[in-house]
């Protein structure tokens, strides 16, 4: 793909990265509010959730540790495989941890009902889930998180840790991805 290629697959900005600082600042203070102090492991969902994981990580006051996953359910392009393969799991016993996920998206809702599913049989003392991203005209799971920044209709969106064939997680904004 040349340059001029990749820079017209970029249609248009769907949410500001000033958006984006400001609905951050808020989920941190709620973070602060429902944990009130006591500490907490964010678990962020490889690849497409690690920038958001960066900043709201640096938007809450709670004593924090931070732990990875990767779970992968788009093969390629923008099609769903259907199919979750968690590829790393965390390196830590939670039974003795609040655990809050940090997802960048949710379609179909398939990834986090299954991480959900996964991290609840080993107790944790709690488990919350905030997604910066929700499509829900597109979900084929029944799925919702606690915590939502931004609810979108049915694209398919780029930037802030979101890829198309591994490009784009670098954009400071979300933008919607022209599919021919
Ligand atoms: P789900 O399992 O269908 O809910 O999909 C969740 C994963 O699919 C997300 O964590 C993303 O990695 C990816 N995904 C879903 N929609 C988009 C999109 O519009 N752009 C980029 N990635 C997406
Ligand atoms: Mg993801």
């Amino acid at each position: 793909m040349d340059i001029k290629e990749y820079n017209d697959k970029i249609k248009s900005i769907l949410i500001t990265k000033e958006e984006i600082d400001e609905a951050i600042k808020k989920a941190g203070k709620k973070i602060d509010k429902l944990y009130d102090g006591r500490p907490i492991l964010l678990v962020s969902i490889l690849k497409g959730a690690f920038v958001f994981m960066a900043d709201l990580c640096r938007a809450v006051s709670v004593p924090c540790e931070i732990g990875f996953m990767c779970a992968k359910s788009y093969y390629n392009g923008t099609q769903s495989s259907g199919i979750v393969n968690i590829t790393m799991d965390l390196d830590k016993d939670v039974s003795n941890y609040h655990l809050v996920i940090v997802e960048d998206i949710i379609d179909t809702g398939r990834t986090l009902n299954d991480v959900v599913k996964l991290l609840k049989a080993r107790n944790p003392l709690s488990l919350t889930v905030v997604t910066l991203l929700d499509k829900p005209d597109r979900r084929v799971v029944e799925f919702k998180a606690d915590i939502s920044l931004f609810t979108i209709p049915d694209l398919f969106v780029i930037g802030y840790g979101l890829d198309c064939g591994e490009f784009y997680r670098n954009l400071p904004y979300i933008a919607e991805y022209k599919e021919k």
